[in-house]
């Protein structure tokens, strides 16, 4: 009902109805007509039931800044990335930035530089998002950066570059969100910033929404981060909902996708548009898989974020080039697909075929996946041509490799002798600390509680020592299904 027909409906109601209403917003100092009209709509509407806000208006841009977002463009030691949203009404967008200063006019000194635009019609309409590189900057300093039109500004917002070298630090890293991304992951993403406040940027393992082309479920996606993604830097890796179905012929690089999904000859699968609209990320990657394919260096790590949905084949001689030329003494990778799969009929052996060996080669240390919803993590692992069963070189050295979900949507998992621990029905947050010549992994649920954790040590001239930490509280699994269960009876 519009507030003009409750008006007209109200006016010709009962005087005393109206006295009574008037007398009370008096008394308890409301002046304020569009409670009238409320209280005046539940009396002859409790038949409606409410309805909810239409996706065009849950998430129209304004002129105002949006789902603003941190990232890493390339050297974290003296570059910031940012990239934010408004409507098409802003034809220039710019930014600013200043060292951080406890005086409040510390604006003063600002720098601005004029943003990357682009349009962006979604399917709930047009808008436009806007991108800066700061650069320049120095090493280990907090700085103050806002980004506007000149009239409608963000907030400042303090963002610190990495230290140019090794250094202790830690990180957040996230299996899938996908789905109830504002109901169910946005406590998820709010828990592991209140354990990791100083966290110096959160990987996100693929499937951060379900479809990737839907503009509310990135809206659901960036209400549940809000300002913590302003300060805190994103790491995303693309998963397979990410990408779409384009009416146009594949091309001919996808003919040697080993993950890619059964499509029609004049359709083909493609990262969603929104993708490279909203993350300002290293362009460094094989021709075609940008901001999807890349690396950063930040105080002894290297993190690489492989493409595991699109042209696995064509990664792997740049991935070889990264690992080999890699002065840090950590390497962790991110991708959606999991090498080694939790869940159901998923298991990947091209994928690891293709890409373990080179991981062997080169002592990757960490690989974070996501995909099954699911937990499920290995001790230290290397590639060998048995697609089941324990590695022949477990003791040996290896990888260790982790399949996490932060999100609502679970599946069962396999029980498999490689999972040290494993998880059902549990929405995860990781926290990992580098520090010198340890790495400190810790797997916390929702709810904040400590369910894996283990630590690896560098030995020099030997693999890694895994030293394992997971607390002795019995592993989450879901009850038998009733099926089964009779079975096994
Ligand atoms: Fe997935």
């Amino acid at each position: 009902m519009t507030t003009r027909s409750a008006l007209t409906r109200w006016a010709a109601g009962s005087l005393a109805l109206f006295l009574t209403v008037a007398v009370a917003c008096a008394h308890d100092g409301h002046d304020d007509d569009h409670r009238h009209d409320h209280d005046h709509d539940h009396e002859h509407d409790h038949d409606h039931p409410p309805i909810p806000v239409p996706e065009p208006e849950a998430h129209r841009p304004s002129a105002i800044p949006d789902r603003i977002i941190r990232t890493f463009a390339g050297d974290t030691a003296r570059t910031i990335a940012v990239t934010w949203r408004t409507d098409s009404s802003v034809a220039k967008a710019i930014a600013q930035i200043a060292p951080a200063d406890a005086a409040p006019n510390f604006g003063a000194s600002a720098k601005t530089i004029t943003a990357v635009s682009q349009p962006l019609t979604t399917d709930l309409g047009p808008a436009r998002f806007h991108s800066v590189v700061f650069s320049g900057l120095g090493p280990a300093q907090l700085y103050a950066y806002r980004v506007g039109d000149g009239a409608n500004w963000s907030e400042w917002v303090h963002a610190r570059t990495a230290l140019d070298g090794p250094e202790p630090f830690s990180f957040i890293y996230f299996g899938d969100a996908q789905n109830d991304i504002k109901s169910l992951w946005s406590r998820v993403i709010r828990g592991a910033y209140s354990d990791a406040p100083k966290a110096a940027f959160i990987v996100h393992a693929g499937d951060l929404v379900n479809r990737g082309s839907r503009d509310a479920e990135w809206g659901e996606w960036f209400q549940g981060g809000g300002w913590v993604n302003a300060m805190v830097p994103s790491l995303p890796t693309p998963g397979n909902h990410e990408y779409e179905r384009v009416k146009a012929p594949a091309p001919a690089a996808a003919a040697a996708d080993v993950n890619a999904p059964a499509v029609k000859p004049d359709e083909h699968s493609a990262i969603t548009r929104h993708w490279r609209a909203q993350f300002a990320l290293p362009e460094h990657g094989p021709p075609g898989l940008e901001e999807t394919v890349y690396y950063v260096d930040y105080q002894g790590a290297r993190i690489v974020s492989l493409n595991s949905n699109e042209r696995q084949a064509e990664q792997v001689p740049w991935l070889e080039k990264v690992l080999a030329d890699n002065p840090n003494r950590w390497t962790i990778l991110t991708f959606h697909h999991p090498i080694y799969s939790a869940a159901g009929d998923r298991d990947n052996p091209k994928l690891r075929d293709l890409w373990q060996p080179v991981f062997d080669r080169h002592k990757v240390d960490l690989v974070l996946q996501g995909h099954d919803h699911t937990y499920a993590r290995s001790g230290l692992r290397a590639y060998n041509n048995v697609p089941t069963g324990l590695s022949r070189r477990d003791d040996g050295g290896g990888t260790v490799y982790v399949v996490s979900v932060s999100g609502p949507k679970m599946y069962d998992s396999k029980r498999e002798p490689w999972m040290i621990r494993m998880a059902e029905d549990t929405q995860l947050y990781q926290i990992i600390t580098v520090r010198g010549d340890a790495l400190i992994y810790e797997a916390r649920t929702a709810v904040g509680d400590l369910y894996d954790g283990f630590e690896l040590r560098k030995k020099s001239g030997a693999p890694n020592e895994l030293i394992e930490r997971a607390p002795t509280t019995p592993e989450r699994r879901r009850p038998a299904k009733p099926a089964a269960a009779a079975a096994a009876r």
